[in-house]
């Protein structure tokens, strides 16, 4: 018979608060057996916007409200569980419990990577936790590894896939022949996106997850804005044929790197990634986390990242964590800073070589006009393309596609700025990066 019994309150009850319900629901006795019988868990209020939606089969109608506020401050509820996501409603949940000295569990990257510091600050002030595994890679415990398995590292990098709706429409652009919407519209169907799918596909949901791990690895607050981050919404099937044929994958990849001076890269933008690296295989709805610390050598952290069952598993075992609070102390456990000198590596000084397509006039001198505004500002082409159609050679090209040596990403915008102002050249072009990521 448990000695405690904990009460959980919700605020946001959509697919990952249904997937919460159903597997407390489902494995509760194997919960309080591991927990030795020292609590058991139930939710007892759960804030929604329309209170007449079916969620759940056996849910009582008394369990909704619209007030969050009933939410945090009903009696019977000890811990809570935010899930409505941004930064600013959610924020007030966050502090409100915490103030209770209710403990919290959160899956809202934004919320922690905009406003974090705040939050773990009223955390450490008010002794109680806020725990946010499924902040971070949906159902891969990955805060938990950098946080406490890697504490005895120096983490030199983490780079990977961490956004699973950009990850499923680049799969599905690539091997299922779709238009980019289509395959947005199948990955919000499956409940992969975020409430505003815009995160996802302009590459701020994987920033922030980014910036969270960053912020855990190195110990200082990092200011969203100083951050290079680019989407998936400029990329077309062209660049995913010219990768393909180049024996490359298209991904939108996170990238977090200690340099030798302490600077800290980090940035978040589709890049090609070798056929041969493992990353490349990662596909669909699934995440994966390359960590590399100076002990433990490199592990990948592979998995779901997106999706009800994966991501309620991770708030179901931070809520798991937070119910010992009421048998044991568990304090705060946010990420403090500790350090004043952490600093961003400009955006400008990072170097990787690069892929850049340019949406230009067919006309002669083009790829010369080109090539010469690259080679004055001493960049090198390691080759250039444009597709020819074989049964009409003459026809028009739009696309001008441009394999470069590498060099500093400042030198290379200020070449482009320069192309872009060429006559021939007619958008903004799009810059992949090729990166060239460690295979042990
Ligand atoms: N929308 C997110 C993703 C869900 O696609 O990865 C998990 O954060």
């Amino acid at each position: 018979m448990a000695t405690h019994h904990i009460g959980i309150g919700m605020a946001g009850f959509g697919t990952v608060g249904t997937g919460v319900w159903e597997a407390l629901e489902r494995n509760s006795q194997l919960i309080s057996n591991r927990a030795k019988d020292a609590f058991s868990l139930s939710i007892k209020k759960a804030a929604v916007r329309d209170i007449t939606k079916k969620r759940v089969p056996n849910a009582p109608d008394s369990l909704f409200t619209t007030d969050w506020m009933e939410v945090v401050h009903a009696p019977d509820v000890d811990i809570v569980v935010e899930l409505i996501g941004g930064t600013t409603t959610a924020f007030d949940i966050v502090a409100e419990a915490i103030k209770l000295k209710k403990p919290v569990v959160t899956g809202n990257k934004a919320l922690l990577a905009e406003r974090g510091e705040e939050l773990f600050k009223l955390s450490s002030e008010y002794d109680t936790p806020i725990h946010f595994e499924a902040a971070v890679a949906g159902g891969i415990p990955v805060i938990k590894a950098v946080q406490d398995s890697y504490v005895g590292n120096r983490i030199e990098t983490m780079s990977g896939i961490i956004n699973g709706t950009s990850n499923y429409i680049l799969e599905r652009m690539t091997c299922g022949g779709l238009d980019y919407l289509t395959a947005l519209k199948e990955a919000q169907e499956l409940g992969y996106a975020e409430a505003d799918p815009a995160l996802d596909v302009n590459g701020w949901d994987a920033a922030h997850k980014a910036i969270l791990l960053a912020t855990l690895a190195y110990g200082f607050t990092i200011p969203s804005e100083q951050v290079y981050v680019r989407g998936i919404e400029r990329v077309r099937t062209i660049d995913i044929d010219f990768a393909t044929q180049l024996g490359y994958v298209v991904k939108l990849l996170s990238v977090v790197r200690e340099h030798e001076d302490g600077a800290i890269e980090l940035r978040t933008q589709p890049s090609f990634i070798a056929k041969s690296h493992i990353l490349s295989s990662v596909n669909g709805v699934f995440n994966a986390v390359a960590v590399r610390g100076d002990a433990s050598g490199e592990a990948l952290f592979y998995g779901r990242g997106a999706g009800k069952e994966p991501t309620a598993s991770s708030v179901v075992g931070d809520l798991v964590e937070a119910a010992y609070t009421f048998v044991h102390t568990a304090g705060h456990r946010g990420f403090l800073p500790y350090t004043d000198a952490g600093k961003l590596l400009p955006i400008e000084e990072t170097e990787t070589s690069y892929y850049v397509r340019f949406e230009v006039d067919d006309r002669p001198g083009v790829i010369a006009q080109i090539a010469n505004t690259l080679a004055d500002d001493g960049i090198g082409i390691s080759g250039t393309h444009s597709p020819v159609d074989p049964e009409n050679p003459d026809k028009e090209f739009r696309d001008m596609v441009f394999l470069l040596h590498t060099c500093p990403f400042g030198k290379l915008t200020e070449t482009l700025a320069k192309c872009e102002a060429l006559d021939c050249v007619k958008d903004e072009p799009v810059v992949f990066r090729i990166e060239q990521l460690a295979t042990s």
